[in-house]
This record gives C-alpha cells, structure tokens and sequence, in this order.
C-alpha cells in the first residue's frame, strides 16, 4: 500500500488506520471524520486544521533536547528560545503557542514594529522580547516603553546607526532601558534556498571593524554594560549541520574577544532560527537530528570557552519553522475530475485509415496480459508518430482523434491486465497520462512558497488508503492562474485513486503548512486565508474550537477599500430602476444578492 512518504516526514505524528489517515495522539481521531464534521455544520471549501498538541510537542523537542545535551556535557549556561513572529502571526496560532509554553519562559522575537507590538501585547511575564531587523527612532521608542513597563527586551543593532539612536534616546531615559545584541556579519557561508543571510554581502550585521567601533562607542557612553548578546542567523532550512559548526566557531571566538574587550556582561549567543522541517516525501533530505544540533552546539561552545578562558555562554534559538510548520494541515476537498475518458463510441475510423492507426486498432483488439506492456509501449510510439505525421499534414485530425482514443483505450486495457503486478510497473504506464484533480483551494494562498520557490509540502489523501491509487496526479487549484498548479513531479510522485465525486467526497491533505506560508499567502484573485478550525484531542474524542470561517465577498472588496454601502446601493438601484422586473422579483434579487455576497471565496460544492 502507498503510505505517501509518511515514514519519512510525518515524524509519527500521523497512521493510517483502515483506509484513513489518523492523528497518532491519545484518541486519535481520523483527520477524514474532523472535517466532515465540520462540513456537517455547512462548511465548505478548504480547512485549515490546528493542532495544538503538535506544537507543544515541537516546543518539548526542543528544550529536552537542549536540557538532556547540557546534562550530557556539564554545560553550565542557561538555554532560552524565542518564536520569531514572521513565521506565524496568526492569533489561533499564538494563542496556543503562549499558553502551552508558559513553563518555559519562551519569548518572542519581532522584526517590525507591528510585531513589536503584537510581542508586548502577547507576551507572557517574565519572557523575553527579542527585536531584530532595521529599526528607525520609533521602533526603538516603542523597545524603550516595554522596558519601562517591566518587560525583559532586548534590541540587536543590525548598524552602527541604530546604536546612535540608543545612545541618544538612552540619554534622557530615566530608569530601565532594554538591554542590547549586535547581529554579526559572518563571513562562513550560509546554506539552503534562504541561505542569504549571513556572508560579507548579506542583510544584516555588523562587520568585525563596526564592531570594535560600537564597543568604543558603548564604552564612552556608559552603555557597555547593557550588550548581553550577539546574535547571527546563517538561513532557514538549514539540511546539513555543517555551515552551523562552521558559523559557531567564528561566533564563539567573537564572543570571547569581545568579552575580552570589556563587554563584561555580554553572556548570550542568539543562534537565530534555521532548524530543518522534513518536508520529503520520497527520501530523507536532513542530515542531523535535534539532539546532533544541541550536542554539536553546546559542545563547540563549550571548547572555545574553555580555549578562550570565558564562561560558557547562555544559547538563545530563534526557530520557527520547526517549532511551527507541523501544526498546521489544509484539507481540500477534490472538486471535480478533469480525465481524458474515451470510449469505443468516439471513435470514426474511416473506409481507409493510415496504417499506424489500423495497427493502433489491432494492438487495442489483441492486447492481453502477457502482451500488456509491450503493446502499450508500441501504442505510445505509434501515438508520437501521428502527432508528427499530423504537423508534416501527412493525417488530419480525425486519425489524430482516432490515434488518442485508441491509445487511452489501449492504455486502460494495460493497466486493467496489470493491476495485480507491483505498482512500479502500473505507475510507469500511467505517468504517461495524467488525471487532473481540481482542487478547492488556492495555490498562492495557501503555498506560497510551492509557488515562489518550489518547495515542496507533503501531499496525501486522507481517505481510501487501503486501495491501490492508479491515477499520476496534477493537481489544479481554483485560481485563473496557469501557475496555481501542483503538476506531476517524477522526483516526488504523487499517485492518488480513481473517485466517484457524484456518490463520494475525496480530501486531500497538504501538510506542515504552519511556518510561514499563511502571512506570506496572497489574495490572487481575490481567494481569502482559507476558513480554519482549531481541534483539541483528549483520551476520549476532540474538540472543535475557534471556529472561523474564511472572510466573505464583501469583506474582501471591504478589505481593499471599496465602498461596501456603495457597492449594495448600487446594485439595489439597479434593481429598483428595472422596468422589466415586477416587485416580487425584485425582493428575490434583492435577498439573493445579500446572500450571496456574504458567502466566502471558495467555490461550493454541488449537492
Ligand atoms: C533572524 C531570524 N531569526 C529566526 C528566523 C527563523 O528561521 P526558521 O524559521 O528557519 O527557524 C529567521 C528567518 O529567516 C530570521 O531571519
């Protein structure tokens, strides 16, 4: 049976249980059951489940990982991690995040000044507030307040001219001012799609001369006391351990000189972000385990501490995508089949038919199991040569029809002879014609990434998992867009089964859709974050909570500014001003127009 990879990515959060897909926690509901349930409510289009459970799972990893390498090693500073904000803003996701974290302190890391405000908003007491990227005078007057309102922040310099305006505004403040990390500009390369952060050329940091610039200057200014970390982040998705062994060493010998410089209370490295999420479903693409990671970095560390003579620095993590792209899964309903379904009936062979298309017509009469493959091969062939013969204007387009019924005909007859071999062989003959899954979703919105940069998400149906699925799928999203398109990938193949949508609902599952794929999601065509639900699993069943269903027509126009008192008159005095419409259609149209521009973007289904 096909288990879609599960082995590898689904880290036994998932089993298949029967034909569907099941959540391996405590009652473990199948995901099949949740979403008709909340279909049975009159929801439609696609979901986006939250799982909470997997993300206090995630943040356990993490800590006991790092608690359990600095048991094993003695290493004497302190671990804290922080959830950096651009990877999920979303308030169902924080939320939890929050509360299920509360025993370790975790904080928050902004890199705006919305998240700025959202991290004072949210976070927990006594928690830190990590704040990087560029900052303007008003971004660091917003740091100043927190500090003064008693919360633990800290402000990491990305230049030397941030540090002026610390040095300015910390002046005239009275009381607690945040404490401050310089980012450092690495020379050790980074890794990965999103490896652009560090080296000489990246973003970010400060330069070895800038930083003995900003000690001299935080010396003169009586503001040294206040650095307590330097911070560096070589890339997300870091697959191989390597670059970050490097990245420590060059980290860890700063750390050390600058301490030896006089920046006597600076006792932290911020890792930043960068642990991999396995998102492979065909073979393993991370080259390290968590514990590898904590072991690797506490142990490097704890070396150049004891070669350079200082105290083993505190770690501070700021991932995001390992902590949160589990969480989070799409269920789309399949939509419609778009298959090339030939019969015999569609055939018009003519009194005289090109020869290739008499032998195609033999092939399709003869074929049986022992001849299955090697007929077919031949009706791919004579298939090829039509189409040439037909752009010489050697045949017309009949025999072209005649010669792509009879291959699909020939086709189907193969891989009914085949359909008890191995499923290599079936899926060889159908890679050749693919079915098209029309999808309820949108691509942009919900994958961004898959669009932008081909990563690629786990992909399964959540139901008919002990049937063999013969079909090699593209799959379309709703948009108008040519791109809003998973197309068939021989190099992480999805096969899914042949459904009958009249008399059965099929969902397919896109998972680890938490990290950053719902903010940077884009309203093409005007299709919304899509409706999601949030599903708390007990020993005895699960709940279904937060509830919120994808924002309705008119809230969208809302949303761009558009005038949505103006828009309903409009259209009612459209109906009013109707010479041809008596007063009772009138009221019908009237309250069809309400109705339907209160429905949300995604298509319904028919029933
Ligand atoms: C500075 C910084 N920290 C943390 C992260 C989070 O990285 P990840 O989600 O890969 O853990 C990022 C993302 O690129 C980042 O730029």
């Amino acid at each position: 049976m096909q288990r879609y990879g599960l082995d590898i990515w689904s880290e036994d959060d998932f089993k298949i249980v029967g034909s569907k897909l099941h959540i391996n926690y405590k009652s473990s509901p199948s995901i099949f059951e949740i979403v008709k349930k909340i279909r049975d409510d009159g929801n439609r289009g696609p979901i986006l489940l939250r799982f909470p459970h997997l993300i206090k799972k995630q943040i356990d990893l993490l800590y006991e990982s790092f608690k359990s390498s600095a048991k094993e090693l003695n290493y004497k500073g302190d671990f804290k991690a922080v959830f950096p904000l651009k990877v999920n803003q979303f308030p169902n996701f924080i939320n939890r995040l929050l509360s299920l974290s509360k025993e370790y302190n975790y904080g928050l890391e902004a890199g705006s000044k919305a998240e700025l405000l959202l991290a004072i908003y949210k976070i927990n007491q006594n928690s830190p507030i990590l704040v990087n990227g560029f900052k303007d005078r008003e971004l660091i007057k917003l740091a100043f307040l927190s500090a003064k309102i008693g919360q633990d922040i800290t402000l990491t310099i990305e230049g030397i001219h941030e540090l002026e305006s610390i040095i300015e505004l910390s002046k005239s403040a009275k009381g607690a001012i945040p404490k401050i990390g310089i980012r450092i500009k690495l020379h050790s390369s980074g890794v990965g799609i999103w490896a652009k952060s560090v080296g000489a050329n990246s973003k970010f940091g400060l330069t070895s001369t800038e930083l003995i610039e900003a000690i001299d200057m935080m010396k003169k200014h009586s503001l040294i006391e206040h650095l307590k970390m330097i911070h560096f982040h070589i890339g997300s998705q870091i697959d191989s351990i390597a670059p970050l062994k490097k990245a420590i060493k060059e980290a860890g010998n700063i750390y050390s000189d600058l301490k030896k410089m006089g920046a006597t209370n600076l006792d932290t490295i911020n890792l930043g972000g960068g642990l991999a999420v396995e998102y492979s479903q065909s073979k393993r693409s991370i080259n390290y385990s968590l514990r590898e990671y904590s072991n690797d970095v506490l142990f490097m560390l704890q070396t150049i501490a004891k070669n350079k003579n200082v105290d083993e620095p505190n770690i501070i993590l700021e991932s995001g995508r390992f902590v949160s792209a589990s969480h989070a899964i799409l269920v789309v309903p399949v939509f419609e089949l778009f298959s090339q379904e030939y019969n015999i009936d569609l055939l018009r062979l003519k009194s005289k038919n090109p020869p290739l298309i008499d032998e195609l017509y033999e092939l399709y009469r003869d074929i049986n199991k022992k001849s299955a493959r090697e007929f077919l091969n031949d009706s791919f062939d004579h298939l090829n040569s039509i189409f040439t013969l037909f752009d010489l204007g050697y045949v017309d387009l009949i025999d072209r029809s005649n010669a792509e019924i009879l291959t699909f005909l020939i086709m189907k007859k193969a891989v009914y002879f085949l359909k008890d071999g191995d499923l290599a062989h079936l899926y060889g003959i159908k890679d050749h014609i693919q079915e098209k899954y029309l999808m309820n979703f949108s691509l942009f919105q919900s994958m961004a990434d898959f669009w932008g940069l081909k990563q690629h998400f786990p992909i399964m149906p959540l139901s008919k998992l002990d049937e063999k699925p013969t079909h090699s799928a593209n799959l379309w999203d709703i948009t108008c867009d040519s791109d809003g398109e998973v197309s068939f990938n021989e190099d992480e193949p999805l096969y899914l089964h042949h459904v009958d949508l009249k008399n059965e609902e099929y969902f397919i599952g896109i998972f680890k859709l938490g990290a950053y794929q719902e903010v940077l999601g884009m309203r093409h065509n005007l299709f919304a974050h899509p409706s999601e639900a949030t599903i708390i699993i007990d020993n005895k069943g699960y709940k279904i909570e937060n509830f919120q269903e994808s924002l309705s027509l008119i809230d969208i126009l809302s949303e761009l500014n558009y005038d949505s008192a103006k828009l309903k008159s409009k259209f009612n005095d459209l109906i009013k001003n109707n010479k041809d419409l008596d007063s009772d259609k009138k009221d019908k149209f009237r309250s069809l127009f309400e109705v339907l521009i209160n429905e949300n973007s995604y298509l319904k289904t028919i029933d």
